[in-house]
């Protein structure tokens, strides 16, 4: 089924000028940009998105790199997108993501590990609707 989910590429990646880079892999596997922004994101934002890991030890660390420069926000949208996406990014850890992976290819760490994407469709809903209002996206 056509689906949507909600990526960031993350600071690590735009302070290294792989924002086109990151894109192209989402376009060529086919998953349509619907939805795009560069922020800053604050505290609140940081700490409200990453809610589910509030109590994990990493949070802290997590908010404070998600903090460190600005992020682009997109909806991607195509056939299976949710999977699809999990799948060009990698593993979480670039130390285990397969080569030919976004997080193989230009991660550096596993904070730094260049983009996010949603696991699932709830996530990608509540994400989606995170940063963007509906008239901010254009399904094609
Ligand atoms: P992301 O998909 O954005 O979701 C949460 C992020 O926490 C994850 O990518 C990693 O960048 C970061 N993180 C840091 N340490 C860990 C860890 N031990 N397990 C999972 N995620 C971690």
């Amino acid at each position: 089924a056509i689906e949507r989910t909600f990526s960031i590429v993350k600071p690590d990646a735009v302070a290294r000028n792989l924002v086109g880079a990151i894109y192209s892999r989402f376009e060529t596997a086919g998953l349509k940009i619907v939805a795009s922004k560069m922020l800053l994101l604050s505290s609140e934002q940081a700490e409200g998105f990453y809610g589910e890991h509030k109590e994990r030890p990493f949070f802290p660390h997590l908010v404070k790199f998600m903090m460190s420069g600005p992020v682009m926000v997109q909806v991607l949208e195509g056939e299976n997108a949710i999977a699809k996406n999990r799948e060009i990014m990698g593993a979480t850890n670039p130390a285990d993501a397969a080569a030919g992976t976004i997080r193989h290819d230009f991660a550096q760490s596993i904070d730094a590990n260049s983009a996010h994407g949603s696991d699932a469709p709830a996530s990608a809903a509540r994400e989606i609707a995170f940063f963007f209002n509906e008239n901010e996206i254009f399904s094609r």
